[in-house]
């Protein structure tokens, strides 16, 4: 299993400490984001992240920045990226579940570090329930 991470300037604390996470589960990690905190523009690191995901350079993505709605917007421009935002565990199970999310996104301002890591593992731990969730992602490609 291989996840990529992107970050800007508001998630890099939090990315450091998901990747020593990650790694302790024997996760490899990719680390597509900023690592100062010196102000940048997220879709930059949210685009890279995307391309290694559609490309399969990586299983599966985590991103964040400050709400992890710039994250999420412009993740979501990429045909072959689902990304959710979670900001709490029982979210972090359903994105998995429902959405089949394949970028997790954190609002890093918003969340502590324990609950944005017990979104992960959670995110993580969780399979797919297809069926009738499988039919509407097929229906979320544009037109
Ligand atoms: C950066 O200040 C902030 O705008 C960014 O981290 C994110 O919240 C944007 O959606």
């Amino acid at each position: 299993m291989k996840i990529g991470i992107c970050n800007d300037h508001a998630g890099v604390e939090y990315k450091f400490k998901l990747i020593k996470m990650l790694n302790g589960r024997g996760i490899e990690v990719v680390n597509f984001g900023t690592d100062t905190t010196q102000s940048v523009d997220y879709p930059d690191y949210a685009h890279r992240l995307a391309d290694a995901v559609e490309s399969g350079e990586v299983d599966l993505g985590i991103a964040l920045c400050g709400t992890g709605n710039g994250m999420a917007i412009t993740l979501n421009k990429h045909q072959g990226i689902r990304a959710g935002l979670a900001w709490d565990t029982p979210i972090g199970v359903l994105v998995a579940q429902h959405n089949n999310a394949n970028v997790l996104v954190l609002p890093a301002r918003f969340i502590s570090y324990p609950k944005a890591s017990a979104i992960v593992r959670k995110w993580l731990d969780t399979p797919f329930e297809g069926g009738r969730h499988q039919k509407r992602i097929d229906k979320m490609p544009c037109r």
